[in-house]
């Protein structure tokens, strides 16, 4: 059974084998550990036996935003990224949410709108390697 928790520094390594195996834009070992020293961030895990996904967000005022989240490839389609999501609302539940997802990536949007987020705009070439544009999404809080 799948059981989330906040990552801890130990937990860098698995986030960055899960991030390059699954993001185009994945971060390193490094730049988990440097998130998870944030006073703001927050990254919780899922795990099993071992780990099986993540989503690293930033608290800014009022408003959360999701930076990264990814599911490993054998977990997914299974509840596991909506359960993180679900568990980073419930720690801020009086925050709105806020993405950019690349426009290409037509499974995370269907993820996202699968779970109530909206589109606000398009980002014309927010992202690089490959170049492309953004799409900002946003779900409004839960009270
Ligand atoms: C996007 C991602 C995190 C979703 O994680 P997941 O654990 O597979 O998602 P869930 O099982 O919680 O999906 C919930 C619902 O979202 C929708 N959804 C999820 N993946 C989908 C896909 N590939 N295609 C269409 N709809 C999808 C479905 O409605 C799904 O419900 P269902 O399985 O009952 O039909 C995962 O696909 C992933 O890691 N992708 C690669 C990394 C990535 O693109 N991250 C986002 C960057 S912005």
């Amino acid at each position: 059974m799948i059981r989330i928790r906040k990552a801890l520094p130990s937990d860098a390594g698995e986030l960055s084998r899960i991030s390059r195996e699954s993001l185009a834009d994945h971060w390193s070992e490094e730049a988990f550990l440097s998130h998870l020293e944030g006073a703001d961030s927050i990254i919780l895990l899922a795990e099993d036996s071992c780990t099986a996904g993540f989503i690293c967000a930033s608290k800014e005022g009022e408003t959360l935003y999701i930076e990264s989240i990814a599911v490993s490839s054998e977990y997914r389609r299974q509840g596991t990224g909506a359960q993180l999501v679900s568990a980073l609302h419930r720690m801020h539940p009086e925050c709105d949410t806020v993405l950019d997802v690349r426009t290409s990536n037509s499974s995370a949007i269907s993820f996202y709108e699968h779970l109530g987020f909206e589109r606000l705009c398009i980002r014309r070439r927010m992202y690089s390697s490959p170049a492309e544009d953004g799409i900002t999404m946003k779900m409004k809080c839960l009270h």
